[in-house]
Order: C-alpha cells, then structure tokens, then sequence
C-alpha cells in the first residue's frame, strides 16, 4: 500500500496566517500540522508516501521533512499546479501509484484514536473503502448515507440538507482501479475533480465500502481559525495529561521498529535544545 499526503490549496480561510506559509505547515500546538497525517500513515504501516503541494510550498515541505530517511520512510514529492480538486492527486501521483492501492490523507485532517488503520490497509484488497463520522454540522463535509446492513446508499458533497450525520473524513483507500476512474471524473461546477465524484464510480460498480468511525476516535478539522485552535488545544489536553507526544515521528518510527534507537540518539544530537528534544531523550532512557 502506497501513501499520498495531499497539502496544497489555496488555504485562503485562514489569510493572513497562510500568506507566507500553506496552511499544512502551521502549528497545531507543538508541530507543523503535517506531521499529524504523516503520523496516521506510518501508524498504518505504509512508508512510502507521496507528498503533494502548491509549486511554492513543496519545496518548503522538502526543507522540513526531507526524503523521510530518519523516519525509516521514504517519502518524494510532486507538484499540483493549480488547486484543480482533491481527486487531482492520483493524476499528479499516476507515476508514483504505479500499480498498487493507495491511501490518500488531507494533509489538513487529523486522526486520533484506536482506529485501526493498520489491520484496515492489511486486510485490504479491492474498491475503495472510506469512512463515516458523526459531526454537528455535516452540510460541511462529504456525506455518507448507509443502508440496513451496512451497504453505502448515497453519498453528497456538502449537502445544504445533509440525509445523516455522518461527514466523510479526508482519508480514503483505493484499489489499482483509482486512476482509470479518476481519468473518467469530470470537473464538477467548481472546477474541480471531486472525490465524492469518484467515490460516486467505485459505488456506481458496487465496490465502495464505507466504515463507521466510533466516536471514541477525534477527527479534527483545522480549516479554520476556530478549529485550527481547538485542535491544538485538544493535542495539549492529552499531551500534558499523559506526558506522551501526539505525533512524534520520530518516536512512531522507533516504535514501529522503521529505525532502532541508536538513530534516535544521531537525531537528538543534532537537535536544538527544546522540550521536542527533551522529550526524545526521554525515550532514549527508557529502560530496554
Ligand atoms: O476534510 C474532509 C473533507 O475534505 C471531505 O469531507 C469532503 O468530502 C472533501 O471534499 C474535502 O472537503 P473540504 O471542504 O475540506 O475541501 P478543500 O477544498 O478545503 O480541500 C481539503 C484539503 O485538500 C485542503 O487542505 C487543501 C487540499 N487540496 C484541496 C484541493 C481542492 C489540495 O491540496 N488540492 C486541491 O486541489
């Protein structure tokens, strides 16, 4: 399973924060927000990734994440021109797909919780699989509508009157069927290539699955400056509480076994004197 970390846009809700900056790049308390879906991704298990940007933010992204080596990933990037829809990304992405499935994460959209993305990516086989959570205002989101048993019955872009609750996070998996389908996507009235037009053809062939997330999982939007603070005052709540980090790369490619400990101890070395640091020799002391 191939990764793509999709962090372009035009991040104009947030003007002026996102003037020098893409959004995907600001804090969410005590790291770039980027490192909150890359976090989802090498918890899945997936370690070669695809991240894709605006032509001014990825090298930007290139300077703070570099080819992934540290992490025990391998991480390349590709341009997106223009913000011409989320679905874009497997064209942008075609070469680098290939011929395997592929997840796709907002680079904007943060996941926390025991969601089992990685028996979910091992047990994956064909179509497209993506999930359901309950939010307050739906009319925001993708929407999914599910059947008796289960079975995906409709799905909406941003509903003015949503038929559930249940918004569409931005975390999607796809069989090697993805690019011949998004080819066949036209550009909705927006302009864009839309993802729930392509969630629509993998229904349409009978081959979308959709998950309920529970609500003992956090799915955070950071879009605007309201959320983008309650996320970060919700990655504090629980870090200050359980003294653990959130999001630590470095930590979840150590535990993940991506890298043993001695590297862990080269990147403290090099790192400026910040609690980020303190935290890592924290772990470099734990006992075997
Ligand atoms: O967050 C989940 C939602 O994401 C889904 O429920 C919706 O179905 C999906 O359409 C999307 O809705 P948004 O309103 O959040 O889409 P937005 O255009 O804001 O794009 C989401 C992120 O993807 C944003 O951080 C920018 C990035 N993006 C978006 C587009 C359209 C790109 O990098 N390139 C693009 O062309």
């Amino acid at each position: 399973m191939k990764g793509i970390v999709l962090a372009g846009g035009s991040g104009s809700r947030l003007h002026p924060i996102s003037l020098v900056a893409s959004k995907q790049l600001q804090p969410v308390y005590d790291k770039p927000m980027i490192y909150y879906p890359l976090a989802t991704l090498m918890l899945a298990g997936i370690r070669d990734i695809l991240l894709i940007s605006t032509p001014e933010d990825t090298p930007r992204f290139e300077e703070l994440l570099g080819d992934g080596e540290r992490w025990g990933i391998r991480l390349s990037y590709a341009v997106q021109p223009r913000p011409e829809g989320i679905a874009q990304a497997f064209l942008v992405g075609a070469d680098f797909i290939a011929a395997e499935p592929v997840t796709l994460i907002l680079g904007d959209n943060i996941l926390y919780g025991r969601m089992r993305l990685d028996d979910i990516v091992r047990d994956f086989r064909e179509g497209a699989l993506i999930f359901g959570y309950p939010v307050r205002d739906p009319e925001r989101y993708g929407v999914v509508e599910f059947g008796p048993d289960g079975e995906v019955l409709s799905l909406e872009e941003k509903p003015a009157e949503p038929r559930t609750h249940l918004a569409i996070p931005g975390i999607y998996l796809y069989d090697t069927q993805v690019l011949e389908l998004t080819r066949g996507l036209k550009p909705s009235a927006r302009g864009e290539l839309e993802i729930t037009d392509l969630n629509r053809a993998y229904l349409e062939r009978g081959q979308l699955r959709a998950q309920r997330l529970g609500r003992g999982i956090a799915w955070l939007d950071t879009g605007t400056h309201e959320s983008l603070l309650e996320a970060a005052n919700f990655i504090a709540a629980i870090e200050r509480r359980q003294g653990l980090k959130i999001a630590c790369l470095e930590e979840i490619a150590y535990r993940q076994g991506y890298i043993q400990l001695s590297a862990i101890s080269a990147l403290v070395e090099a790192m400026p004197v910040s609690e980020y640091r303190s935290y890592l020799e924290a772990i470099l002391a734990e006992p075997a």
